[in-house]
């Protein structure tokens, strides 16, 4: 019986933090490793692009990105990662997809609305964002994405457009579903809101010691309780509720103490990553290499895809 296929993706748009990888990142190296699924982990450029409109940053980010895969554990001969860009049938499919969605579907996402908010005006790109992600998922076959909580609407619209494709033109694509560590659902940031790299609240993922320090001594606390809640509940990342107790039950109100021993925890978790990312990112080469035989995996999956796609709308 051939595998499940899982497959996720992420914006190259900066330095990842611990939440996106206790809330993502973390179960693709699971997942992959439990040995149960076929594995594609992309880099989602042409999504950044919509962020992103300076090509040299967008090389770098690139392949920093691809360093951070192998970093915490991606083994290219056991998934296929490549660039979103080096796979035309991506945006091909997005193009199909789009004349069987309607405005108002898209004006319902969460992104759009979340921009348009801020009275922004909204370029297209970012209008048709979720149409592009439910291509990327759609044409791999894919039976399961891992992703974070605030991307469970955008595997529903992915789900909708496979039901609406194959409504229309017969059965061609699987119905995705989403999968979502509930325990992490929402990994918080320094200041308490939700981590994320447009709050300037991270604690990046492959952090040096001294920006551990600095992230976690600004650590928002309220000294209206003896619990420091954001300290807390990043430490429950590091370290069971079990062992947590005990420590924050004698060390009750001595913020100074409990974030020294949170940034201790972090920086115990974090070194070895760090490590590792520094040998990685020393061999150049080799990370394209690993991108380009990525992409001639992709390609021969996602076109053999699209071509059945292009037989069902009659275009070929
Ligand atoms: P950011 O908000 O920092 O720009 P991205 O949108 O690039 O993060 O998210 C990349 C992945 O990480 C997504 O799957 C997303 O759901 C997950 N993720 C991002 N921030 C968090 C968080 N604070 N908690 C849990 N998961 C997160
Ligand atoms: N939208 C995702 C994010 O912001 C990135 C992404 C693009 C993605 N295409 C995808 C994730 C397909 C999973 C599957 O994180």
């Amino acid at each position: 019986m051939s595998k499940k296929i899982l497959l996720s993706g992420v914006k190259p748009t900066g330095r990842p933090h611990i939440g996106n990888y206790f809330g993502a990142m973390r179960q693709f190296v699971e997942l992959l490793n439990s040995g149960a699924y076929e594995c594609y982990f992309f880099l989602a450029d042409y999504h950044a692009l919509n962020l992103i409109q300076n090509a040299a940053l967008m090389r770098q980010n690139s392949l920093d990105l691809a360093v951070d895969y192998l970093a915490i554990g991606l083994d290219p001969s056991k998934a296929v990662i490549y660039k979103q860009s080096d796979v035309s049938a991506n945006t091909e499919a997005a193009w199909i997809f789009d004349t069987l969605v309607t405005v108002p579907y898209l004006e319902r996402a969460h992104a759009f609305k979340d921009a348009e908010s801020k009275g922004r005006e909204v370029n297209v790109g970012t209008f048709n964002y979720p149409v592009l992600m439910a291509a990327d998922i759609l044409l791999y076959d894919a039976d399961v994405v891992p992703v974070g909580q605030d991307q469970k609407q955008h595997i529903e619209y992915a789900r909708d457009i496979a039901q609406k494709f194959n409504n229309a033109f017969g059965r061609t694509f699987k119905l995705p579903d989403a999968l979502i560590l509930e325990n992490v659902a929402v990994v918080p940031g320094i200041d308490g809101q939700k981590m994320s790299k447009s709050y300037n609240n991270t604690i990046p993922l492959f952090a040096t010691k001294a920006e551990i320090e600095k992230a976690v001594m600004s650590i928002v606390t309220d000294s209206s309780s003896d619990l420091p809640v954001n300290v807390y509940n990043i430490h429950k990342l590091f370290k069971s509720q079990v062992e947590l107790e005990p420590i924050y039950e004698t060390h009750k109100g001595k913020y100074k103490i409990l974030k020294e021993m949170l940034i201790a925890d972090i920086e115990s978790f974090i070194a070895p990553l760090r490590e590792r990312r520094e040998k990685i990112a020393a061999d150049v080469k080799n990370i394209h290499t690993v991108l380009a035989e990525g992409a001639e995996r992709a390609r021969a999956k996602a076109d053999l895809k699209l071509a059945e796609a292009k037989r069902a709308i009659g275009v070929s």
